[in-house]
Order: structure tokens, then sequence, then C-alpha cells
């Protein structure tokens, strides 16, 4: 038994505000209540993100679904784990399940219906050698006529952590995520049993926990492209793109956030539909990271979490 789904990560920023211009830009629909800031992918029924005051940028929470009756599964097997029951913080529901990892960090598990699979879009169609998908009908449209791109749904979430052996270990045995590929102890991909994207939560080795991105999901590679150029031509510089995964397979373009963590667009990640049949890898750190792409920036898994 494990959860069913991710729903959102909440950060502590020190500029609601600048959050706010960042991740509309990026695509997503805000709301301020309360002194929060609420992002959600357009035509998506709950809040993806959402941003906190806070001194700094940090992690706030990580917030997952699950049916009613494992929240008391995941109560049990969190008390013979290294992780703790907490509090909820201010501004936050009481209900459902909030501990903390082997890492400290936050998390919430809430009773919640499984999010509804994103309505079918047309086929990606690829002219190759021996197949023409793509007759009579251009791909692309002028630039000026490319609508902007909204991100569908977010995917995963990727935390810094300084031990990724305990924390994939505390995910597998509490939260009853499984293992897809990893790099020895520097890089672990989870994802969900019952059908589940390659990955749904990835850790990477770094002195402390922390925030590294949330990613996103578009509709094609084109619309990872396209985004990362808006985001780039509009101030979001220094991010890291276009490219493409060994590890979950992804396109993937990260654009760098004010506070120097990144939020991705991803296109055609690995599809996971019965763990079982998957074989699960360990990659050297290099694939683990890319298999083509620019250079990623010299500080791209700095973590600059205070
Ligand atoms: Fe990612």
């Amino acid at each position: 038994m494990a959860v069913h789904s991710l729903r959102h990560y909440a950060l502590n920023v020190p500029d609601l505000d600048e959050g706010m211009k960042f991740y509309t830009e990026f695509g997503l629909q805000a709301r301020k209540t309360n002194g929060q800031i609420y992002l959600r992918c357009k035509g998506r029924e709950t809040d993806q993100v959402i941003l906190c005051q806070g001194p700094g940028k940090s992690l706030n929470h990580v917030a997952f679904g699950a049916d009613a009756d494992e929240i008391d599964a995941i109560r049990q097997r969190l008390a013979g784990s290294q992780g703790s029951l907490a509090e909820a913080p201010e501004g936050f529901s009481t209900e459902g399940l909030w501990l903390r990892d082997p890492c400290n960090a936050l998390l919430h598990v809430q009773a919640y219906v499984k999010e509804t699979p994103l309505p079918a879009e047309p086929i990606f169609d690829i002219n190759s050698p021996g197949h023409l998908p793509r007759q009579d009908k251009r791909a692309m449209l002028p630039r000026k006529d490319c609508p902007p791109i909204r991100p569908r749904r977010l995917g995963h979430v990727l935390l810094f952590t300084p031990d990724v052996l305990q924390r994939r270990q505390f995910f597998a045995d509490v939260l009853g995520f499984r293992i897809s590929d990893y790099s020895e102890d520097i890089l672990a991909f989870m994802h969900l049993p019952g059908g589940s994207e390659h990955h749904v939560i990835a850790f990477a080795k770094s002195e402390k926990a922390g925030f590294h991105h949330g990613s996103f999901q578009v509709g094609s590679p084109d619309e990872v492209g396209q985004g990362g150029d808006y985001m780039e031509e509009n101030g979001y510089g220094k991010g890291w793109g276009f490219g493409r995964h060994t590890v979950g397979s992804n396109f993937f373009w990260y654009v760098r956030d004010p506070w120097n963590s990144y939020a991705e667009y991803y296109s055609d990640i690995d599809y996971i539909a019965d763990s079982d049949q998957w074989e699960v890898a360990n990659y050297s750190p290099k694939d683990g990271f890319y298999n083509w792409g620019p250079p990623p920036p010299d500080d791209f898994v700095k973590n600059y979490e205070e």
C-alpha cells in the first residue's frame, strides 16, 4: 500500500510577489489568499504550488494524497521508522497526517481522491525513417502565433538530502514508493506502484536537506523548448535546457527561480505500468544527470537554502 499521488509542494520565500510573478510567467494560475500564494495548472482541481512568507527560501512541506484507509497504515509504519509525527504548520489544514521524514522535512498525507487523468491531446507526430505519420500538414506555427505555454500538471519534486539511501528507504517503507533507478548514493528516483511516471519523488545528495525543483508536464518536446525560451526572454536566464535525461528519458528545461532553485518543464517521461516488470538500473552520475543538452550551470546542484 502507498500514497497514490503527489499533490503539491509549499515553499517559504522572502518575497511573495516575486514568487507569484515567476510562477505566473512559468504558466500557472495564481491567487493570493490569507497571506499565501496558491498556484495551479490550468484545468486542475487543486493547487500544485503554495508560497508562504519566510525569511529566506526553504521547503515548507510536500503533500501527497492517499486513500482514507491508508492514512492509519502510514501512521503505524511511521511508528517503526526514523520519521516522526508532526504538527500542521501555520495556515494549513490539520486534517490527515503530518510527519517529518529522517531529514526533518515536513510531509503531509491527506485522504484525497486520486486526480483525474489529463484529457487526451493530439498525438505528437514525428516523421522519421520509414514512418510518415504527418503528411500535408506543417508541424510548426510562426512564433507569433504560438500560444503561451501552460503546464498541465505537477509531475515530480526533487529534494536535496544528506543521506540518499536512508531517505529512499523511508519513502519506500513508510509511504510505499518504489525505486525506479539510481546513481550510487548520489541520486535516487522513485515511482508509485499501480501505474506511475518514472519518478514522482527524487533525491540528490547534498550537505543538507532542501528543495531543488518541481517539475511540470507540458504537451510536447516543442512546448518544453518554447516555455524555456519564453522564460529566458523574460528575464529568467541561467537555467538548464533544452536537453534530455537518460534516467526517466524526459526532455527537460529547468528555469531558475528567484531563489536559485528551479521549475522544470518536461515531456515524454518513462511510464512504469507494472513495477515488477521494470528493471531498476544503477547509472553513472553523468547518465543519471542527462543524455544530451548543454552543460548544466556550475551551481546546478548547489543547495542555496539557509
Ligand atoms: Fe526533474
